[in-house]
């Protein structure tokens, strides 16, 4: 994360970091106590469950619980020279007892409403800076969402930014996420602080360049997808709080 401050322990329940022979490698998001939501992307190098496990804890030295990951999904139609369908389940070998600083996100709705300009909140322990290194502890960084036409502008993204994707940064740049990020949530909070995910790190240009915001995969249009894959039906919120 490029911009951003330190995170408390319990701030981000469900965050947690996928570990590829026990080296941090991408970001991921608990959706329920047995799922993990992160990114097709992380996988192109190794899909072997056997050689992934996940950790829960801001610290990734000390982490609060290993977890042993018993099958990789990743989406049939990810296409890497457009990040199309950036999206992949972890499911894990024993389902979690979630505690007030390990829980699940909220899934949204279809319906549920992204407006550009509103607040948004990306974490990880990606770098600091483009090309840096990944970092120890949790970070978080506030952004705001940017709509899909403002992205596809010429001198943005220029026509890259499809329909299963999302914008989210600030507009002179300087908050976003990073290389290490991937795979990790974009979080809102809704009117009853409720927390959904709605993108998971993606791509971008470079890290926090002006008009070179972050791009995620738009978790709602997913949801079928998620649906199918894990069998979980979302149709009641668990009241889910951020602890500050
Ligand atoms: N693909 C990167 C990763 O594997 C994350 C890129 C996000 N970039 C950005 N500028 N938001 O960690």
């Amino acid at each position: 994360i490029l911009g951003g401050t330190e995170a408390e322990e319990g701030s981000w329940p469900w965050q947690v970091s996928l570990r590829l022979n026990n080296a941090h490698h991408c970001g991921g998001s608990l959706i329920n106590n047995m799922w993990i939501l992160t990114a097709a992307h992380c996988f192109r190098s190794n899909s072997n469950p056997r050689d992934w496990i996940a950790t829960s804890g801001i610290s990734t030295t000390f982490p609060k619980l290993r977890m042993r990951v018993r099958n990789i999904l990743i989406h049939n139609n990810y296409k890497s020279a457009t990040h199309e369908n950036d999206i992949a389940l972890v499911r894990l070998e024993n389902s979690v007892t979630f505690t007030k600083d390990i829980h699940s996100v909220c899934l949204p709705a279809a319906t549920q409403n992204i407006p550009p300009g509103s607040t948004a909140y990306v974490t990880g322990w990606g770098a600091q800076e483009y090309a840096g290194h990944t970092v120890p502890e949790l970070r978080q960084g506030q952004v705001r969402i940017i709509s899909n036409d403002v992205c596809n502008a010429p001198h943005s993204y220029n026509g890259a930014i499809l329909s299963g994707m999302l914008c989210a940064g600030v507009p002179q740049g300087g908050v976003d996420a990073c290389q290490g990020d991937s795979g990790g949530p974009l979080v809102q909070e809704d009117s009853r602080r409720l927390w959904f995910i709605v993108g998971i790190v993606s791509w971008g240009d470079q890290c926090g360049l002006p008009d070179k915001p972050g791009v995620y995969t738009r978790v709602t249009a997913y949801l079928d997808w998620i649906r199918q894959q894990t069998g979980i039906e979302f149709v009641e919120h668990h009241h889910h709080h951020h602890h500050h």
